[in-house]
């Protein structure tokens, strides 16, 4: 689906098309489609509802890594395990895939054939936008670089990561829900406690494992957040209370999927491998 969504490397202008594929094909986890269709697969919905939306949420988040990665950001030489985009495919040229891709997630989602409602579908096109920009990740972007070399409390480090990362995590369950054609409002808002949760721990275990992990596991160079004085967990908390807060959130995530029984199952699941992943 990805690769078919992306244009071709021959099509000019063929040095953008290469930059963008290298951004999107080249690996990662894909857990915010995978939330798209576990949410979506535990309302009922049909994975052909959701394909748009979990390649939509994808390409934001490939777009959000390259523009990271920049050297007026957080300047990383390798993403996936290979050199970033700006190094292989130089600065300017990362910065164009990025605002390409943003434009190209939009492009898929409104162009969703699957026969959404069309109030459902405005609705996911306007979760997307909210969770992609000042009230979302690249606000939360904004903070972290705001908040360089600067001693955060754990409030305002909880509301960067929220936004940064947790933004778009929380867009992917509603996207989900939304494509399997709504749900209750009390579902709704057991999923929304779920994503908000999952999204504040998706980014206390990166921060951790950027101390404890190695980059070869984690295919992005291990010990930048303190050599850049990052505003972390690890470094404002400290390591044994952000395991604890790690924990906490993941059981609270998970308690608040019990409404759904054992539709939950499958985001229950997630919400573990989150907290325990080692890349
Ligand atoms: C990395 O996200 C950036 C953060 C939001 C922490 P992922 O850890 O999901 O990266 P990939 O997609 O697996 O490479
Ligand atoms: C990235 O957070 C968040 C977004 C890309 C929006 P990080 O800067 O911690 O991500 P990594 O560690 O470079 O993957
Ligand atoms: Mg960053
Ligand atoms: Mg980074
Ligand atoms: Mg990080």
């Amino acid at each position: 689906m990805l690769a078919r969504t992306l244009p071709a490397e021959a099509q000019p202008p063929a040095e953008l098309h290469r930059a963008m594929r290298y951004a999107v094909l080249g690996g990662g986890k894909r857990l915010r489609p995978v939330l798209v269709y576990a949410t979506g697969h535990a309302l009922g919905a049909a994975p052909e509802r959701l394909d748009a939306a979990a390649a939509a949420v994808e390409i934001i988040h490939a777009y959000s890594l390259v523009h990271d990665d920049l050297p007026a950001m957080d300047d990383d030489a390798l993403r996936r395990g290979r050199p970033t985009c700006h190094v292989a495919f130089g600065e300017a040229m990362a910065i164009l895939a990025g605002d390409a891709l943003q434009a190209l997630a939009f492009e898929v989602l409104a162009g969703d054939a699957s026969g959404h409602d069309p109030g459902i579908h405005v609705e996911m096109l306007r979760t997307l936008a909210a969770a992609c920009g000042s009230h979302g990740m690249a606000g939360g972007q904004a903070l972290d670089l705001a908040a360089v070399g600067c001693r955060l409390d754990a409030a305002a480090l909880a509301r960067m990561h929220v936004h940064k990362t947790g933004a778009l995590i929380r867009a992917s369950v509603r996207l989900g829900a939304l494509a399997a054609g709504g749900a209750d409002v009390a579902t709704l808002a057991a999923l929304d406690r779920y994503a908000h949760g999952v999204g504040l721990a998706f980014q206390i275990r990166d921060d951790i494992l950027d101390v404890e992990g190695e980059s070869a596991t984690l295919g992005k160079t291990a010990g930048k957040d303190a050599a850049r004085a990052k505003p972390t967990y690890p470094a404002i908390l400290g390591m044994a209370a952000s395991r604890a807060e790690l924990a906490r959130l993941t059981d609270a995530a998970i308690a608040a999927l019990a409404p759904l029984g054992a539709r939950g199952a499958e985001l229950v699941a997630l919400a573990r491998h989150v907290a325990e992943r080692e890349h």
